[in-house]
């Protein structure tokens, strides 16, 4: 599943668009195609904030557009600089609740130059359905968006 899907990302971010057209495509593309994906979306570093802005995503609205670094998982991601697979979102203490039916979360940074600029995040309704094949897909997304942003 993840190798057709790897083809049709290098398809969306080969085409003529621009990029935040791009970036919904993906987050479309794996929100219809992975059962696990109930929500998926990139966060960006706000300008010279420390702070996460939402960019595109596929799922239901969320209240947390705007992220500071460190709250929540995604805050941590943007200082540990590390994938961060929760299993059971439950037992995270330092957590932001976007829905109730969100079992477990996956978020892996975006590296451009080295630099951690942002993220992808992917909320599940499925407890525990994160492998490490969901961490080296989205790692390669993450490579390929680094590409056009
Ligand atoms: N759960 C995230 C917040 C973002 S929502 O999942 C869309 C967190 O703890 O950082």
């Amino acid at each position: 599943m993840f190798e057709n899907l790897r083809n049709e990302v290098l398809e969306i971010t080969k085409a003529s668009a621009d990029s935040d057209l791009k970036l919904q495509q993906i987050c479309d593309l794996l929100k219809a195609n992975v059962t696990h994906y109930d929500w998926v979306g990139f966060y960006f570093k706000n300008g010279d904030k420390n702070e996460l802005k939402l960019g595109p995503y596929a799922g239901a609205e969320t209240d947390h557009t705007i992220i500071p670094f460190g709250k929540g998982i995604c805050g941590q991601v943007a200082v540990s600089n590390e994938n961060f697979v929760v299993p059971d979102v439950q037992a995270q203490d330092n957590y932001i609740a976007c829905s109730i039916t969100v079992k477990a979360e996956i978020v892996v940074p975006l590296f451009i130059n080295g630099e951690n600029v942002g993220q992808i995040d992917i909320d599940s309704n499925t407890p525990d359905p994160f492998t490490t094949e969901d961490e080296r897909f989205l790692e390669f997304i993450n490579a390929e968006v680094a590409k056009i942003l």
